[in-house]
């Protein structure tokens, strides 16, 4: 197992559905020892959310009802939730975004879902004075880890915009489209904080101890996980471009639905209470991507 070449440990694993709650009734029944819950389970690319709101809804909401409702019922009281950066905070005023800033309703349902859990999360803890939580925040996490065993291999054609540049680079794409040049940036391409996927699970493993010492300021907190430095898509493209000595094939297309033009953490928070700093920048991630991508159709052939 890939887990276990990289750690040395293989983790038990059982293959459910989370929304069949009498399955996930019955893997918490069976493991009331368990110290606690890392919630990543949801459907993810905004421009299908748009499309298929309710798939959306159904998916993210129904996986976390049935989690929440059984890790209670059997006295599992902490929780760790994947949550999401701009597609939560709307379409922001201002670039830089801090974790007060959620003012403006999500611009797509996969955000909302995001939003409506942390609020779910909220008045299940006021609710349930022995519960507690944490919301990170997730900005564009990409990347894989650096041995090439670990990525996000996407089902079918990426929604995402690193899997589909490694995968127009090694030819199972024609080209990528960039969602558009007219944004009101530095060169009309949407800037996102591209946040490298080890640094982001190692946040997840502070977050962790955080709960399990009681660490907590407040039952429920909410911390952004991001690099606090924005990239344009074309300096993602540029990147890879320099890290392979290769050129990309792509086009300008017109705009997709739900996307934001641009945002960037605001990291301070993160720093201060979590001790969290982000190791890895663009170029890594981007070398990390690629290998993941060459391991994976070496695997295939
Ligand atoms: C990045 C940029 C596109 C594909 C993701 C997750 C979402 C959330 C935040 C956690 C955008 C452009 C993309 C392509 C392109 N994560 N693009 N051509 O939309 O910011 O959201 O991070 O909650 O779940 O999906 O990421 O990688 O889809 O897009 O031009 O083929 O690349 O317009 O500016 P996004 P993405």
């Amino acid at each position: 197992m890939r887990i276990n070449k990289i750690t040395g440990v293989n983790p038990k694993f059982i293959k459910i559905d989370l929304k069949d709650t009498l399955a996930t009734h019955s893997v918490f029944n069976e493991h009331k020892d368990a110290s606690g819950v890392i919630h990543f389970v949801a459907h993810k690319a905004v421009g299908e959310a748009v499309d298929q709101p309710l798939k959306y809804y159904k998916n993210n909401f129904y996986s976390l009802l049935n989690t929440l409702e059984a890790q209670s019922k059997n006295g599992i009281n902490n929780f760790i939730f994947s949550s999401s950066s701009a597609t939560l905070y709307g379409i922001p005023d201002i670039l830089l975004i801090t974790e007060k800033n959620e003012t403006q309703r999500p611009f797509s349902p996969y955000g909302n879902t995001k939003k409506v859990a942390e609020e779910i999360l909220d008045d299940l803890i006021r609710s349930n004075k022995a519960f507690s939580a944490i919301s990170l925040r997730y900005f564009n996490s990409i990347g894989a880890h650096e041995s090439g065993e670990i990525g996000e291999p996407p089902n079918g054609i990426p929604n995402n915009l690193m899997p589909y540049i490694t995968q127009t680079a090694v030819g199972i794409r024609e080209k990528l489209m960039i969602y558009v040049n007219d944004y009101p940036t530095k060169d009309g391409t949407p800037i996102r904080d591209y946040i490298h996927i080890v640094d982001l699970a190692k946040a997840h493993v502070i977050a962790v101890e955080r709960l399990l010492n009681k660490d907590q300021e407040t039952a429920l907190e909410f911390f952004n996980l991001g690099t606090g430095i924005g990239y344009s898509v074309l300096d993602v493209i540029n990147a890879f471009e320099a890290v392979t000595n290769s050129k990309l094939n792509y086009e300008i297309t017109g705009r997709r639905d739900g996307d934001v033009p641009q945002f960037y953490a605001a990291t301070d928070l993160t720093k201060e209470k979590l001790g969290w700093t982000v190791q890895k920048g663009l170029d890594e991630i981007v070398s990390s991507s690629w290998n993941w991508e060459q391991n994976l159709r070496n695997e295939t052939q």
